[in-house]
């Protein structure tokens, strides 16, 4: 789902969070001796750049970076959202960057989240600059905008239930009604 209004968010917070909560990029190995020991996580902040990275690489568009004060504005946003576990704008976060929402079933992780957005790139028709009949593909258009420089990510895991909320925050905005790239 996507929010086209301009929406603010911490990297390092989502990192801290990360090492005293189950990650969900996280995953048991066994070493040498047959002993379970974890796997090295994979950063937030790449689990969600490489999908978007990789989808723009593929039209052309430069790669976007990350930024703290993004990553702040999607974690606060995505603690509201943890509270319903719905995909409800939340109250108290003001409209000042784009961003895109998501929500999954069960323990999921930042490149889930991005590879959600990116699925909807099969209902973007880039000639016409809109989406199939009865289609969302707007949050692809975001992944993939080329006015976006750096993003801003979150993944939380909902209160009372063990699904998945992931938010994106973007700059700079840009003229939504224009092509993307
Ligand atoms: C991060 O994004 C914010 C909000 O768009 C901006 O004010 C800030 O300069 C950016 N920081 C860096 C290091 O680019
Ligand atoms: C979440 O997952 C854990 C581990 O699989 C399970 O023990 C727990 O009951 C689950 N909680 C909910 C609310 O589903
Ligand atoms: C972004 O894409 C639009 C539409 O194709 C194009 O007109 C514009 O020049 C592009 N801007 C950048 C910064 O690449």
């Amino acid at each position: 789902m996507q929010q086209v209004t301009m929406s603010p968010s911490i990297c390092l917070a989502i990192l801290l969070l990360a090492l005293v909560s189950p990650s969900p990029a996280s995953a048991s190995i066994t070493n040498n001796n047959g002993v379970a020991v974890a796997a090295p996580r994979v950063p937030v902040a790449f689990q969600f750049l490489q999908g978007h990275n990789d989808a723009r690489r593929e039209v052309g568009v430069a790669p976007l970076e990350w930024n703290w004060t993004l990553g702040q504005d999607a974690k606060r946003y995505a603690a509201q959202l943890v509270v319903r576990c719905k995909l409800e704008p939340p109250k108290y976060i003001p409209p000042i960057y784009a961003r895109n929402r998501y929500w999954g079933s069960g323990k999921q992780d930042g490149a889930a989240a991005t590879g959600s957005w990116v699925y909807e790139r099969r209902w973007y028709d880039h000639g016409a600059n809109a989406c199939a009949p009865g289609k969302e593909c707007g949050s692809y258009k975001l992944v993939v905008r080329n006015t976006t420089r750096e993003l801003g990510c979150a993944c939380r895991t909902c209160r009372g239930s063990n699904d998945t909320v992931a938010v994106c925050s973007y700059s700079p905005g840009g003229n939504f009604a224009d092509p993307p790239y």
